[in-house]
């Protein structure tokens, strides 16, 4: 049995490598190429992948990889019938029926109420303030699961469960090793798992009577939860209660501080760029905010986007694990192996990307990049679902935020990526002076 080469690390090599993620995969990788082993402590062995060929293999064999639910870390916060905990084949079921409430054209439906909640917070801005553009974009994304997602629109009902969520969100950022089995147990009312479990029962009872009105009385709305309210178990019954609870977290989770975290690194690289930030500024003036499909189609704003989240993909890799023993070109894989799919590595792979270190956009003017390229939504079967709701409310927070503000980067600020609950962000949140 054969594995690529690559280092023989130790506990406290394994942990610094941890500890430094993404210097010490782009280090591997200059040592040992795009496909390398890391033969961790306890006899586990990880292999990445860092070429698109490689990718394309992950992302096409689902069913090279296990599904362990009762095994899932995110199991005991998402609960049962997350799309995160479920086996093959409930996932595919689940997802097929959510794909048309998430596509293109459903998505545009959201438009214009995403248009308003930034217009809303914007007008809260001031000239001659400071701002940290990660807290901000946080608060805006919440705002619009709450709404689009969620479904709720009572000012009272809504402040109410922002309070709840923050709360939640805010422990669940500070403590992201909640997600570690191991301290996923009650150890006393003051450990952090204890604390965990408290501020979420509280949303859940907020959430379990919104939900159970919907149930009793299914309405006509767009909001997800509307519509998931009228979905039917196989035996023609509707869902649980507990069933739409669990997706509805498991958006919040997977789309709050992603599409935040996204939009801060967005930012940081078209205000530290003073020629795209100019012809981005006086191309924004030309479109008209609330025509979205235009907005949508936009070859310059995408590319601006596009190239910032390949620079900084929020989630630089995605794991899966080998359900048995797999060949792979000439190599072997041992059952129970990690894949990890190092979105960052391919991101930066000189031969797909010149000077990849670079922030420049013209790349996706003039170049289109299959999605084993360019992945930062991850891939195949598991590929993220709320990829064009992120996508629109980008559009929408950029264009809206750049039309009425010139923003300067403030200075001494450091731009590192590091590890914030579950994502990788800018150091200092990127703070910004509005002018
Ligand atoms: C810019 C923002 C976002 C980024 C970068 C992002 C990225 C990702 C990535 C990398 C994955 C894992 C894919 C894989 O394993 O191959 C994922 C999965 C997922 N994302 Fe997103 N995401 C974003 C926004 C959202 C939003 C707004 C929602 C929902 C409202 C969402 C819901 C999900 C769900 C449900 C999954 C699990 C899909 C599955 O297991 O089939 N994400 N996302």
């Amino acid at each position: 049995m054969s594995l690529p080469p690559g280092p023989r690390l130790s506990f406290v090599q394994s942990y610094q490598a941890y500890r430094n993620l993404l210097i010490s995969l782009k280090k591997y990788r200059q040592e040992y190429g795009n496909i390398f082993s890391l033969s961790l402590p306890a006899k586990r062995q990880a292999v990445v992948l860092a070429q698109p060929e490689h990718l394309r293999w992950a992302f096409a064999n689902p069913q090279l990889f296990q599904v362990k639910p009762e095994q899932n870390p995110f199991t005991k916060i998402l609960g049962h019938h997350s799309i995160f905990a479920l086996d093959q084949k409930a996932h595919l079921q689940s997802k097929k029926r959510f794909m048309p409430y998430f596509s293109q054209e459903y998505t545009q439906n959201f438009a214009p109420g995403m248009l308003k909640i930034v217009q809303k917070k914007l007008n809260n801005w001031k000239v001659g303030e400071e701002l940290t553009l990660q807290e901000n974009m946080q608060d805006i994304s919440l705002d619009i699961i709450i709404r689009m997602i969620f479904g709720i629109e009572e000012p009272e009902k809504f402040l109410s469960l922002k309070k709840h969520l923050d709360a939640m969100l805010s422990y669940f950022y500070r403590w992201p090793s909640l997600v570690f089995p191991p301290l996923q147990r009650n150890l006393g009312p003051l450990t952090p798992w204890a604390k965990f479990t408290r501020l979420a029962e509280a949303t859940d009872d907020f959430l379990f009577q919104e939900i159970q009105a919907h149930l009793n009385c299914p309405d006509s709305e767009m909001s997800i939860l509307s519509q998931m309210s009228k979905f039917k178990s196989e035996d023609g019954s509707p869902i649980s209660a507990q069933e739409i609870r669990d997706h509805l977290v498991s958006f919040l989770i997977a789309g709050h501080e992603t599409t935040a975290t996204s939009l801060s690194w967005i930012f940081r690289w078209i205000l530290s760029s003073p020629s795209w930030k100019k012809k981005l500024i006086s191309h924004l003036q030309k479109l008209e905010l609330n025509d979205f499909s235009s907005l949508w189609q936009d070859p310059l704003l995408d590319a601006i986007i596009k190239e910032a989240m390949r620079m900084n993909p929020v989630i630089p890799f995605v794991l899966r694990i080998l359900e048995e023993e797999t060949k792979l070109d000439s190599y072997t894989f041992p059952a129970g192996t990690y894949i990890v799919i190092a979105i960052d590595l391919v991101h930066h792979d000189r031969s797909i990307y010149p000077q990849p270190n670079i922030y420049q956009p013209q790349r996706f003017l003039e170049n289109s990049y299959n999605q084993f390229q360019w992945c930062p939504f991850g891939g195949g079967v598991k590929r993220c679902i709320g990829l064009h709701f992120a996508m629109m409310e980008i559009k929408i927070i950029l264009a809206a935020t750049l039309r009425q503000f010139a923003l300067e980067l403030c200075p001494k600020q450091s731009f590192n990526s590091v590890r914030k609950g579950l994502s990788f962000t800018p150091q200092d949140g990127v703070k910004v002076m509005v002018t």
